[in-house]
């Protein structure tokens, strides 16, 4: 599922998907040759601290400024851009209205009875919606998605992205692009993920995101606040590092033998931790399954040495890290080599690269 109309503006055939994280900018590039997709450019442009705290821009400038260069490193021409938003303030509900409701008059009517499904004022926020289909419970109803955003969220990442002389062609929900890049994941997954219970764990800088699919569906998601944001504070700690230092040292491995027992084991068992509270959360909300599967590994805390077979050792579930890209080509100026030390954490923006095809759906 996802929101094919996104939270304002149509698709596009053109666009790139950037994902404004809280510790870089990613940009990504796909088009369609044949059945294939193709990788035509990417880069990742790392972010200074605190322009982006709990999913909200606090400098729409300066944000804009790491976006055109990300853009420039890319090598894009690209100028229409798929961006998400995420955190408290966006809101999904399913509501049922009349079938016999144009869309139009669905809007009006959604708009009067905004103030029953959203805690803000209606001039506050953006809202979309999605007619999924006659409704189970009631004859002639429809079940109509329902989406909605602070519209503070929305004008942040506007702003910054027209610093970057780029357009928001669409918003899309950070939950539904993790939802949509998962189908580049489903040769990782046994038969494909046909009749199994997969999950799937972002673990980025701040958040540790959990989507459970179940035969391709999603079952179950939950995000917490908890990621590689915390392995670059104890390296801090333990080795009197500054931020940046600490975070260079531990993605080309240089620190001291210590660091596996010390300060990355501790880490590791403590994600593992994380994500097995996720996990009961799941089993306790869906009653009807209690495995997993096969847990797929993403977010950049997925190209942490070993973190697979460590995480695979503790919560006895198999692991694998998430290769969105092994079933696509990569065009030379993606920089292939780069693009797989990476491709682990373009989840997001994957999925908002994909909005790009909407239309030919
Ligand atoms: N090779 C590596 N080894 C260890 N840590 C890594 C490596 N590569 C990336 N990381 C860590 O992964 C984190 C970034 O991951 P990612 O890009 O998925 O986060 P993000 O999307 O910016 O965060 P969030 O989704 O929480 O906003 C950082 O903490 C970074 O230090
Ligand atoms: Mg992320």
């Amino acid at each position: 599922m996802s929101i094919k109309q996104s939270l304002f503006g149509g698709g596009s055939r053109e666009l790139v998907g950037l994902d404004i994280s809280s510790s870089a900018v990613k940009v990504l590039e796909l088009s369609r040759r044949g059945g294939r997709f193709v990788v035509e450019a990417y880069a990742v442009e790392p972010l200074p601290p605190n322009v982006v705290n709990d999913k909200q821009i606090t400098d729409p400038r300066a944000v804009g400024e790491v976006i055109a260069r990300a853009v420039s490193r890319a090598g894009t021409r690209t100028k229409n851009a798929a961006v998400a938003v995420s955190g408290s303030s966006v809101i999904t509900k399913i509501i049922s209205l009349p079938s016999s409701l144009k869309e139009n008059d669905m809007e009006e009517q959604i708009k009067a009875e905004a103030d029953q499904y959203i805690p803000y004022p209606i001039d506050e926020v953006s809202l979309d919606f999605q007619v999924l289909g006659p409704s189970a419970r009631e004859k002639d109803t429809s079940d109509v998605l329902l989406a909605a955003c602070r519209r503070e969220q929305v004008d942040q990442r506007v702003a910054a992205l027209e610093v970057a002389g780029l357009k928001a062609t669409v918003v899309d929900i950070e939950a539904y692009a993790l939802e949509n890049a998962c189908q580049f994941l489903s040769h990782q997954m046994p038969a494909n993920g046909v009749g199994k219970t997969i999950a799937v764990v972002d673990m980025g800088a701040s958040t540790t995101s959990l989507l459970v699919l179940h035969d391709l569906q999603t079952a179950y998601t939950r995000d917490q606040a908890f990621g590689g944001k915390q392995l670059t504070e104890d390296i801090m700690r333990f080795y009197g590092m500054s931020f940046e230092e600490a975070g260079k040292a531990k993605r080309f491995g240089k620190l001291p033998d210590n660091y596996e027992t010390e300060v990355l084991g501790h880490f590791i068992a403590d994600m593992a931790q994380q994500i097995d509270r996720s996990l009961q959360f799941f089993f306790a909300a869906a009653s009807r399954h209690n495995s997993i599967d096969q847990m797929i590994l993403a977010g950049g805390c997925a190209h942490i040495p070993g973190v697979d077979t460590a995480i695979q050792e503790r919560l006895q579930i198999p692991c694998v890290i998430a290769q969105p890209f092994a079933k696509m080509s990569v065009a030379s100026r993606a920089r292939p080599a780069q693009l797989a030390n990476d491709e682990a954490s373009l989840l997001i923006a994957a999925g908002l690269a994909f909005r790009a095809f909407d239309e030919e759906a």
